[in-house]
């Protein structure tokens, strides 16, 4: 038997699940929070996310169909990016459920709010960091035939960031500090970050 598993997506992968979001994680989540137009809030676990720029900071992810989060933006342009950690794990999921828009999924997960500074919606006011973003551009994505999908990718500039002063030694952000939880594949695969996954590697140089 070939010792390579192959397939072609188009075709079908053959396996008892698919292993694509297996294979491209853990992934960090974007939880993110919004605002609609006529002031209800909105939170919600995204982990097609990622980063994507340093200057200016840009942050970006994926919405697949049209959900509440997207129309948020599009109505205000605006939008906080909230870091899921292991104490907050259960209300981050929580908070995935598909409530009617009017719904407030702070509420639905015992979540209290924080305001933040530069933009309306509110932060989670127990996790460590939050990026308050603006919405810097909505790309309907598309196959590689042009064909368009039914997913979003939204991308934002951050333009302000709050991390808890305990989150910081020394003025370095430590990220295993903040316990970050990442999603794996299936339906309910999470990884935590902690101290015992580092590892240390600095760029060669050439020549
Ligand atoms: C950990 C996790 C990651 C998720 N990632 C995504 C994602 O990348 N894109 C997406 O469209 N939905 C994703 N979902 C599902 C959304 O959170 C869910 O559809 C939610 O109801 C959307 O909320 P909204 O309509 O308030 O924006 C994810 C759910 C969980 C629990």
């Amino acid at each position: 038997m070939d010792n390579q598993y192959f397939y072609e997506p188009a075709q079908g992968h053959g396996l008892p699940h698919d292993p694509f979001n297996a294979i491209v994680g853990p992934r960090p989540i974007g939880w993110i929070s919004t605002r609609s137009a006529g002031g209800a809030l909105n939170l919600a676990p995204y982990s097609f996310f990622n980063a994507f720029n340093y200057t200016p900071p840009l942050i970006g992810f994926a919405s697949l169909g049209r959900k509440d989060t997207l129309r948020n933006i599009e109505e205000t342009g605006e939008f906080v990016w909230n870091l899921a950690t292991r104490p907050l794990a259960e209300a981050m999921n929580a908070s995935c459920a598909s409530a009617p828009p009017e719904v407030d999924e702070f509420q639905l997960a015992g979540l209290a709010t924080a305001p933040s500074r530069v933009v309306a919606p509110p932060r989670v006011a127990d996790s460590p960091v939050a990026f308050e973003c603006k919405c810097s551009q909505i790309i309907r994505l598309q196959g590689a035939s042009g064909v368009e999908t039914n997913s979003w990718l939204i991308l934002g500039e951050v333009v302000g960031v709050h991390i808890a002063r305990s989150a910081l030694r020394d003025g370095i952000y430590d990220t295993a500090g903040s316990r970050p939880v990442l999603r794996g594949g299936g339906p309910a695969d999470y990884f935590e970050i902690t101290p015992d996954n580092l590892f240390r590697m600095t760029r060669p140089s050439y020549p």
